[in-house]
């Protein structure tokens, strides 16, 4: 029988392509194990709504064959050429005769379903078109009643739409990446989810195991069945791709045996919610002492809106003629920064390398205020229709820079293996690659104290319950939820840091 094997484009167009329409395909032993869950208890039908290259349908056959059962199969399909690859993968003609051509989410079947599985397409909500996000904002205000967050993205309403057309009885398996759990939407989606369904297990990966190498995210299976909720759910984690183990524990119900690659946690509901489900449970079960709010207030790095045009290398700023008033030293890439300090001898050697220092940074007074140079300059930004891009048009007036003083440290929070705290010696001013961390006093004893915490391997480790993960060791931290990483109190009290809960300057 025919498997299912993605060779993904590297990047470039080919790769835009993909992602655009959200197709990436779900590998066997990802797609063997999910099957199995839903055709449990003698089930003989099962849905897909975006079947896409057949991998669910592929492992349906395989399923059947192993447990002499005849599966029928249904399911829905935006794009036709991705069923012409399922064809060539071997799903018969009589099931893709039973695969619509449609949308699942706007235009759904109407019929209830037992048994759904799906990879839905991961499309962010910057790629939704304005009427599409309407049209998703009244189904999540209906359901839920309220609508969702405006950023969750369209596999979110997949899972949505499939609950609401799930049969009593019902049982759904949907791969998702994790900010389905983690990101801003969650908290009222899966307050909604847990109290009117049950969740029986959340599936999750370590960095080896992931399930789609080389791509960007941090997938999660996520079991539900249409019964009423409970108390508990279990927490896989798995270790190991390629291997058969998730399938056995998926059809040994979730019961404790040892696996070689697995992890089973059965957790109480009210906690997975708490410490975000797709994270590893809270292991004291209450919240910790001191997080960094207590200590410091973040906020993101500067916006500019058109890096092109307002951050400039030195050279650049020296023969436009721009005066010092109207620079200020700054960062743009954390990869610009390596290690964990940022000093005079950083800001020369990017220099050195032709990497741009300098932020223009005009106030807010009228064009014809500002020296001659600078109304110049801003003259021929205007020229090229940069004060209608989206961000700068919202500016009033447009080239009015946003300011920030200069943090102590700041934190580079979306990277590979680079997510890090860093020392800001320099005083530079980071723009959006960075967070600010400005410490509640600015002393300097209290400042490198906080800072010595804050270099402490658990203090990095403790980024994950915050954090939003992606692909590998990538990690995404917003500002809110920086402030509530927590810290580790030993340090605190040996160094005698006290937490402010108001910053004071
Ligand atoms: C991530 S792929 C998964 C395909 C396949 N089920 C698998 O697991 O390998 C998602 C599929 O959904 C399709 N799709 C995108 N938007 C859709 C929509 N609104 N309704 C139905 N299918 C859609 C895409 O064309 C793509 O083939």
């Amino acid at each position: 029988m025919k498997r299912t094997h993605q060779k993904l484009p590297a990047n470039g167009a080919e790769r835009e392509a993909l992602r655009q329409k959200g197709q990436f395909w779900t590998p066997d032993w990802i797609a063997d194990a999910m099957v199995s869950y839903v055709l449990q208890q003698d089930e003989q039908f099962l849905f897909d709504p975006a079947v896409g290259a057949g991998a669910f349908f592929l492992a349906a056959y395989r399923f059947g064959v192993a447990a002499g059962r005849t599966i029928s199969l249904a399911g829905m399909e935006i794009d036709p050429d991705a069923l012409g690859e399922a064809r060539q993968n071997g799903i018969s003609e009589a099931d893709l005769s039973k695969v619509e051509i449609r949308d699942f989410v706007l235009n759904p079947p109407q019929r209830r379903l037992s048994a759904i599985v799906a990879n839905p397409p991961y499309i962010r909500h910057h790629r939704l078109a304005a009427e599409t996000k309407a049209a998703l904002r009244l189904l999540s205000a209906r359901l839920i009643g309220s609508p969702l967050d405006g950023r969750a993205g369209l596999h979110i309403y997949f899972l949505l739409r499939a609950l609401e057309l799930l049969d009593e009885g019902g049982r759904l398996a949907f791969i998702m990446p994790a900010d389905t759990c983690e990101g801003v939407a969650a908290p009222k989606l899966w307050r909604w989810i847990t109290r009117n369904y049950c969740l029986e297990a959340m599936v999750t990966f370590t960095a080896e195991a992931t399930p789609f190498p080389g791509v960007d995210t941090n997938p999660i299976i996520v079991l539900i069945q249409n019964r009423p909720p409970e108390q508990y759910f279990f927490g896989v984690r798995c270790a190991e791709a390629n291997s058969d183990e998730l399938l056995s524990c998926i059809q040994a119900n979730f019961a404790e045996r040892s696996y070689r690659s697995l992890t089973i946690h059965r957790r109480e509901l009210v906690e997975g919610l708490e410490t975000g489900l797709s994270r590893e449970p809270a292991t004291n079960g209450h919240r910790p002492t001191f997080v960094l709010g207590d200590f410091a207030s973040v906020l993101r790095g500067i916006a500019t809106g058109a890096n092109e045009y307002f951050f400039l290398t030195t050279r650049r700023a020296h023969e436009l003629n721009i005066p010092g008033e109207f620079l200020r030293p700054a960062v743009g890439r954390t990869r610009d920064v390596e290690g964990d300090e940022i000093n005079i001898e950083t800001l020369r050697k990017l220099e050195r390398q032709g990497r741009p220092t300098s932020l223009f940074s005009p106030d807010g007074r009228a064009m014809n205020q500002f020296p001659g140079a600078v109304q110049h300059y801003l003259q021929q930004i205007e020229s090229q229709g940069v004060p209608q891009r989206a961000l700068i048009a919202s500016r009033n007036p447009w080239y009015k820079m946003e300011t920030r003083e200069a943090p102590p440290i700041l934190f580079a929070y979306l990277g590979r293996r680079s997510v890090r705290f860093i020392r800001n010696r320099a005083g530079v001013v980071p723009l959006t690659g960075f967070l600010c961390v400005y410490p509640h006093r600015q002393d300097t004893a209290y400042i490198e104290k906080l800072w010595q915490v804050l270099q402490h391997p658990q203090t990095l480790v403790n980024l994950t319950s915050v954090g939003k993960s992606y692909g590998g060791d990538a990690i995404k931290v917003e500002p809110r939820a920086l402030e509530k990483l927590p810290l580790p109190s030993d340090m605190i009290h040996e160094l005698g840091l006290t937490p402010i809960t108001r910053r004071l300057i």
